[in-house]
């Protein structure tokens, strides 16, 4: 899940979610930031508060509107304090177990050269850092970065940017091993193979910020060691619905014809029309 928004979330929404986390008991949740509104502490302390109360372990990464947003003093001089001290007990920093390895990277900036400081930046550094932290992977485990604005932005998605470095560091972490990029900032469910190497999910967001789809989280699955699926429910009136499943083949030479998905399950698809609001 993505983009909560404390602040402005979307209470059936979340309601949804503490559903299907009670009655369907996933090994873990992971979050990919923004989950305040504007980086106001009682908006960071509400959302860390919530993910403290479900019924499973949670991994958490920042996202751009989680720095006091419209705070020019507290963005530049304690830009994640709030953050740190809101996600106190929960999981930030790298965490490896013999089914997973999440590494977590920072994208958000509370300053940057550029107009647009909600958009994202992978450092050759961070790169680096995550690079060497793959490595620590238990054979077969699952190998997962996660970053709040997505290292490769389709250029379909309702807004548009680019993450600086992020097809550098893409590249550099599926050297390392990465297999599976979870990031969300666009409010946009989409699933991509890149090349058969990895795979990369764009979870939709849980608040009122819509961009033309309705709330949304990814269920995510690993069925067998090489095949990820990939579950989109949207949360409409307040009930979890199966917008889209597909399985995806990681790592096996492409089949002649065949771009490397071995299953289409029934549903539209994970990436909608393209929705230009440019
Ligand atoms: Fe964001």
């Amino acid at each position: 899940m993505t983009d909560l928004h404390f602040g402005c979330v979307d209470d059936a929404a979340l309601k949804a979610v503490e559903r299907y986390v009670r009655e369907r008991k996933p090994d873990l949740v992971i979050c990919t930031g923004d989950i305040s509104k504007d980086g106001l502490a009682v908006e960071l302390n509400d959302a860390c508060a919530w993910l403290r109360s479900l019924e499973a372990p949670v991994m958490l990464t920042p996202g751009n509107h989680d720095v006091p947003y419209f705070e020019m003093w507290g963005r530049l001089a304690f830009p994640w304090k709030r953050f740190e001290a809101a996600s106190k007990g929960i999981h930030t920093e790298a965490w490896h177990t013999p089914q997973w390895s999440i590494v977590p990277v920072n994208t958000a900036r509370a300053w940057q050269f550029r107009l647009n400081w909600a958009q994202g930046e992978i450092s050759r550094g961070q790169t680096a850092i995550a690079a060497a932290e793959l490595q620590k992977a238990a054979p077969g485990a699952l190998r997962i970065v996660i970053t709040h604005h997505p290292l490769d932005w389709p250029n379909d998605a309702p807004i548009k940017g680019i993450t600086r470095g992020g097809a550098r560091g893409l590249l550099r972490l599926i050297d390392a091993g990465a297999e599976l990029f979870l990031s969300g900032h666009l409010h946009f469910a989409y699933a991509r193979l890149i090349e058969t190497k990895a795979l990369s999910i764009i979870s939709g967001t849980l608040s009122k910020r819509l961009r033309h789809e309705p709330c949304a989280f990814t269920v995510i699955r690993r069925p067998a060691p090489h095949i990820i699926e990939a579950e989109v429910l949207h949360v409409v009136q307040g009930v979890a619905q199966t917008a889209a499943k597909r399985q995806f083949l990681l790592n096996t030479p492409p089949q002649p014809g065949a771009p490397g998905a071995v299953t289409a399950l029934p549903g539209n698809g994970l990436a909608p029309a393209s929705v230009d609001l440019s």
